[in-house]
């Protein structure tokens, strides 16, 4: 199993080091900067004797490297800086996105792609849409991210709140939707926690100054490739094409599917309020006016 990380910045250097760590897969880090590919790479591979890893790391300037990558993990492009939104990025990250793609296509035409860059939802249906892949094989991270923040924002408000209870849907930006099937959660504790997890990125963005979060985010990316490499069928919020389910179709937005070895082996439509009906209209009118920004 060979998984290609496009950009070896903080999220594609932290997902690659997981990887190595937990010996899933070799691994091939690609970026532009000359060098820090290659750098990183020699560094996580001298983590191999230490954590007992037999997994192979290179990195490269060089796209042709990713030759016959199973899986490949989008993290090129700029992140935040403070103020900044997510959609600040589009036009930057968008003709990175279409390069990266254009080479994904030409050297791993089989692969399971997950895209991290932001805008996510806009950046996923970018990789669809250029590569002309499946849109089973091409998966947004976000919605394992907002779900365990608002899972962790509950947990800090003192609810005893298991995963499968509470999940962000939506947009990953300032439209996503929180959902609760708990029935022990105050709505004044819902609200709350909702808010800081809606705020979790940017709140990062302004103490560091420089650059975003990838701790969390580099945890998602692994919890989507174990699922996938390892075929475990598990149930997880992402970005994904939707035909009709929802009500929506020919966007990328976050829902709940389930992750295997081909990718989303299927979209899960759970009953929604009213209001939650609501909010994920109103979060799919945001991505698509996003969309029309890029074509
Ligand atoms: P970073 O700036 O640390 O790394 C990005 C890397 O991409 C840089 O090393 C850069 O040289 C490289 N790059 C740029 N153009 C490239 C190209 N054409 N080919 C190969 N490499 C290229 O940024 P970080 O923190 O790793 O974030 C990466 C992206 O992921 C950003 O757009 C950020 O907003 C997004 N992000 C998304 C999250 C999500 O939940 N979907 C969570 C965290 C970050
Ligand atoms: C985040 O939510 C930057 O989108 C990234 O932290």
């Amino acid at each position: 199993m060979k998984i290609a990380i496009i950009g070896a910045g903080n999220v594609g250097a932290m997902v690659a080091s997981r990887v190595i760590d937990a010996d899933l897969a070799d691994v091939v880090l690609v970026d532009i900067v000359p060098g820090m590919a290659k750098g990183k790479a020699l560094d996580i591979s001298d983590v191999r004797p230490i954590v007992n890893s037999s997994a192979n790391i290179i990195g490269t300037e060089n796209f042709e490297g990713i030759k016959g990558s199973d899986i490949v993990v989008i993290t090129a492009g700029l992140a935040r800086k403070p103020g900044m939104s997510r959609d600040d990025l589009l036009k930057k990250n968008s003709d990175i996105i279409k390069k990266v793609s254009v080479q994904i296509k030409k050297y791993c035409p089989s692969s399971i792609v997950i895209v991290v860059t932001n805008p996510l939802d806009v950046m996923s249906y970018l990789v669809m849409k250029t590569t002309g892949f499946d849109p089973k094989k091409v998966i947004g991270m976000a919605g394992v991210l907002d779900s365990a923040r608002f899972t962790n924002a509950l947990r800090g408000k003192n609810q005893d709140i298991g995963q499968d209870n509470v999940l962000m849907m939506g947009s990953h930006g300032d439209t996503m939707v929180p959902i609760n099937r708990s029935e022990n959660i105050s709505e004044k504790v819902f609200s709350e926690a909702s808010e800081l997890a809606r705020n979790r990125g940017a709140e990062i963005v302004k103490h560091l100054g420089a650059g975003s979060a990838y701790f969390a985010p580099s945890a998602s990316v692994f919890f989507m490739l174990k699922a996938i490499i390892k075929n475990e069928k598990k149930t997880m919020c992402v970005s994904a094409y939707l035909e009709g389910q929802y009500s929506e179709k020919d966007i990328y937005i976050g829902v709940p599917v389930t992750l295997a070895s081909q990718g989303i082996e299927k979209i899960i439509e759970i009953g929604l309020t009213e209001e939650e009906k609501q909010a994920f209209k109103e979060s799919a009118c945001q991505i698509r006016e996003s969309i029309s920004k890029t074509f």
